[in-house]
């Protein structure tokens, strides 16, 4: 049995669509009506009794048993068109990202009034989904240097923490607490496949380890250095090292890259860093700690008619270090802004 407003025919639009605004519509239910006057609406959520009366009145509450609306997973586009328009769906149905089983959203403010809406429309077409949030500004904008964002959980459970699967691998995090991407699993992927066993591979900007981790499980006889700045990224790190039993190749290291690698004293065939908005202040220090023919993995956002400019810097800040620098190629990572992507540049120092 669920609580229904029972409301007259001709207010019966108007009322669905204040529900729906206000969250308050069960969307998980058909909708009811008896045989001559009145729509049975299910509700749902803390909605306010004297508000409904007030705005439609001769309404009235009642428990009733209305089914589940019969929905497949998969269905999502079918449940969210009751809700927005094709445009409005296929938007956000491209930006929206599952890390474990939490499902993020990026839903624009003009849509606000429909999050919740949105956010069962999503529980209730993915089985597996037990948390549905939206991001909350850019990337950056909670903790600049940790690079973390808020979120506000629309439905499910009071959690950001959750075990990711990717490759093979599983990863605990927080998002709150730490930066995870899913969108880069191709890239992790591409560059492992590239590792040859027995290089000493750095990842400047490790994170809970996602890059260091799928090398170290696509190939296992190399060694890498992983370092992060943030205490509980590294945590995650740990932990996820221990539990996918890869602590035979990797070494977390809590600190700024800019301390620890002159104290390592060491030199990388291969160099990794992920962390697009700041490397160019730390090529330098990537070219420093190259072996002679390290390839560097440099992840840059750059605009399509400024890719020349780039690879032109980078040649530059090579020979400032003595060396040379041979780009071997420029892929397309990510999108980021109209015509401005996440390029990654693969280097051969020399
Ligand atoms: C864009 S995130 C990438 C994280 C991870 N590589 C991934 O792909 O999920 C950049 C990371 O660099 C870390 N970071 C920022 N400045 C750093 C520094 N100076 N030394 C080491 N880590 C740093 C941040 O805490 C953040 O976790």
């Amino acid at each position: 049995m669920v609580v229904c407003l029972k409301v007259k025919k001709q207010d019966g639009e108007a009322a669905k669509n204040f529900l729906r605004e206000k969250g308050w519509l069960d969307t998980e239910r058909v909708l009811g009506k008896t045989e001559l006057r009145y729509l049975i609406l299910p509700i749902t959520g803390t909605f306010d009794k004297h508000i409904l009366l007030k705005k439609f009145p001769g309404s009235k509450f009642e428990e009733k048993n209305l089914p589940l609306v019969p929905v497949h997973s998969g269905d999502l586009k079918h449940l969210l068109k009751n809700i927005l328009t094709e445009e409005q769906i296929n938007e956000l149905v491209r930006s929206y990202d599952v890390v474990g089983d939490i499902a993020i959203l990026d839903i624009p403010p003009k849509l606000n009034k429909l999050a919740v809406s949105i956010a069962w429309a999503f529980k209730r077409s993915m089985q597996y989904i037990n948390v549905v949030a939206r991001k909350i500004g850019k990337v950056g904008s909670a903790d600049d240097k940790y690079r973390l964002r808020n979120y506000e959980i629309l439905t499910g459970e009071k959690r950001m923490e959750t075990m990711h699967k990717e490759a093979g691998i599983t990863m605990h995090v927080d998002l709150e607490k730490a930066y995870f991407s899913p969108r880069s699993s191709h890239e992790r992927e591409r560059v492992a496949n590239l590792v040859k066993n027995g290089e000493q591979v750095l990842v400047m900007f490790a994170g809970i380890g996602p890059y260091a981790l799928t090398i170290a499980q696509k190939k296992p006889q190399t060694q890498i250095t992983a370092i992060e700045i943030n205490p509980d990224a590294v945590r995650f790190m740990e932990e996820n090292v221990r539990t996918n039993r890869l602590g035979f190749a990797i070494n977390p290291i809590l600190g700024d890259v800019i301390e620890i690698l002159p104290k390592l004293n060491k030199k990388f065939d291969r160099i990794i860093m992920p962390f697009p908005e700041k490397n160019w202040n730390f090529l330098d220090l990537a070219i420093k700690n190259a072996n002679k023919n390290c390839t560097v993995h440099f992840y840059a956002f750059v605009h399509e008619d400024k890719l020349k400019e780039a690879e032109e810097k980078i040649k530059k800040a090579a020979q400032k270090e003595g060396r040379k620098a041979e780009v071997l190629r420029v892929l397309k990572a990510g999108s980021y802004a109209p015509r401005t992507w996440r390029y990654v540049f693969d280097i051969k120092i020399k």
